[in-house]
């Protein structure tokens, strides 16, 4: 059965269909935010064949560590994003990142928020295939949210989003975390070269709503916005039926690419 069921325009070519699925499992990363490893490789064979990317972050890496990865290598062929959203000196950075690259992990962030110095470290350490995404502003921040953090008065967080996205190309990044509000902006001041990585995706029939993050927007309008690729957890993993959720995700995606 097809993960999604995408309508052939007409006069198009029979591999049209399967080209765009396969577009958009390309395009979704499943956030694996669970305890365990027992729980994350419930979720990768679960889900296997309908993303492209599978992210551990702190939680899972955490508790697991490094061996975690391999046991997401030996169960599926999907990218790795490992989600540490690094955040410390230069140095120190640099020396991170050049672990990262020896567990062949495809992403790694790290925050925008110290400046091109740090951004630079990383981007320098990355290469064998470990690509350096930015995170311009947690998604988890509301314009209001902003006002108390010590900026000048009147910054619009778009455009604080929009000068770190300029800032990570600067420095080499190979892409950006933003919101699906933000993308279409970046994509337009920063260019085609930058991935536009989008989480707080909440799909209108998700159920998931009024949590921490704030910033949100569909999967339609996330690449619609320019999103390469979108991140998402909560509206899969709480999802009654994952592989379902995913596959609405899916065709959500299908239907964005189609109507570009
Ligand atoms: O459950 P939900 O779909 O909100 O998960 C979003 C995932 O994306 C989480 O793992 C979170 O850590 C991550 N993320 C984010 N905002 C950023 C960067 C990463 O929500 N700016």
């Amino acid at each position: 059965m097809p993960y999604c069921r995408l309508r052939q325009p007409p006069g198009k070519r029979g591999g049209f269909v399967d080209a765009l699925n396969k577009e958009a499992v390309n395009r979704l990363i499943f956030a694996l935010d669970v305890p365990d490893r027992q729980e994350a490789e419930r979720f990768i064979k679960l889900l296997d064949g309908a993303v492209g990317c599978f992210k551990v972050g702190l939680e899972l890496f955490i508790k697991e560590g490094p061996d975690v990865l391999k046991m997401v290598k030996d169960h599926s062929s999907a990218d790795i994003f490992l989600d540490l959203k690094l955040h410390d000196i230069p140095q120190t950075v640099h020396r991170a990142v050049t672990s990262a690259a020896s567990h062949g992990v495809r992403f790694i962030t790290a925050h925008c928020g110290e400046g091109e110095a740090m951004l630079k470290a990383a981007v320098q350490a990355s290469g064998q295939g470990l690509e350096v995404l930015a995170v311009t502003v947690l998604t988890s921040l509301s314009q209001q949210g902003l006002s108390g953090l010590g900026f000048r008065d009147g910054l619009m967080l778009n455009q604080l989003v929009l000068s770190r996205a300029a800032q990570a190309k600067g420095a080499g990044c190979a892409g950006v975390v933003c919101s699906g509000e933000e993308a279409a902006v970046i994509r337009k001041c920063c260019g085609s070269d930058l991935k536009l990585v989008v989480p707080a995706i909440r799909p209108n029939w998700s159920g998931v709503d009024g949590d921490d993050q704030s910033r949100i927007t569909t999967p339609k309008q996330a690449i619609g916005n320019g999103a390469d690729l979108i991140v998402v957890g909560r509206p899969i993993r709480d999802a009654k039926n994952p592989r379902e959720a995913a596959e609405k995700v899916l065709a959500e995606i299908g239907q964005a690419l189609q109507s570009k």
